[in-house]
């Protein structure tokens, strides 16, 4: 008698090049996971598990051959994190032009939107799918300056406790998980001031680790965390 075919999960996350993404597909590989990356530069992770997607997820035809791709080759989505996002956090609303309000929307807000749409319809054909979205402590704390990327977080923290009624009964969750501060190439661009004004309002004023977000979406993904939906975790006591 043959073994049992052992099916990896597979796992999509946006905006794997830097930061946040890449730390999370180095950790879900090293926990055997498949894992689908984009971004719209190229990626340096290598391993038999990993595959990255070059793609502006600001244009619905490129989400949509990401899914095209996901269908084709592993016929299956067990966990998307949307974690991709333009980072615009020193702009007073005076001085907005038109096509950042626009492109912000479109890659912080629009494409979330548009990847749990085709995620929710594939995640559905095996009644089971996790769902976590990034959102930020800066929509809590309301600093000037961050309107623009704050009003993208806040809305995707109201579509996701909306679209976690719509799934459940198809077996998904959906979450928001915010992070505090971690080092990254978008913390580092957000001027320090502005930055320890916002961890000053925080239970813990000082920089959080990437651990504190894989040991979150550990807890989010599990099989077992069926009941914990609709929710949103702010890291570092925001
Ligand atoms: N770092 C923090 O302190 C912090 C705190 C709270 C919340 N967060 C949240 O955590 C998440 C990750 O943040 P991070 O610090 O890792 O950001 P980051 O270092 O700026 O990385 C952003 C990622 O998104 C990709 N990306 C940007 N625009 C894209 C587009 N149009 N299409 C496809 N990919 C795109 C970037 O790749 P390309 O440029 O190559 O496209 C990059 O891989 C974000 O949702 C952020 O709001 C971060």
């Amino acid at each position: 008698m043959s073994d049992p075919v052992y099916i990896k999960p597979v796992m999509l996350i946006t905006g794997t090049s830097k930061g946040i993404g890449k730390y999370l597909a180095h950790y879900y590989l090293n926990k055997g996971y498949i894992v689908i990356g984009c971004s719209r530069s190229a990626c340096e992770i290598e391993n038999d598990n990993y595959i990255h997607i070059i793609a502006d997820i600001s244009d619905e035809v490129e989400i949509l051959n990401i899914f095209k791709i996901i269908r084709k080759d592993y016929k299956r989505l067990d966990v998307l994190i949307n974690n991709a996002v333009v980072n615009i956090t020193d702009i007073s609303v005076a001085l907005l032009p038109y096509k950042t309000i626009e492109y912000t929307f479109k890659v912080n807000l629009f494409a979330p939107i548009l990847l749990c749409r085709e995620a929710v319809k594939l995640m559905s054909r095996n009644n089971f799918g996790r769902i976590v979205n990034m959102g930020s402590m800066l929509s809590k704390h309301e600093i000037p300056g961050t309107a623009l990327y704050s009003a993208t977080k806040s809305s995707l923290i109201t579509f996701t406790r909306i679209l976690s009624k719509e799934v459940y009964s198809l077996g998904i969750t959906a979450n928001v998980l915010s992070p505090s501060a971690i080092k990254t190439e978008l913390s580092e661009n957000v001027k320090q001031d502005v930055l320890m004004e916002v961890l000053n309002r925080n239970a813990i004023k000082k920089y959080g680790d990437l651990i504190d977000v894989s040991n979150s979406i550990d807890y989010l993904i599990k099989e077992e965390s069926k009941s914990v939906t609709g929710q949103v975790i702010f890291l570092g006591g925001a």
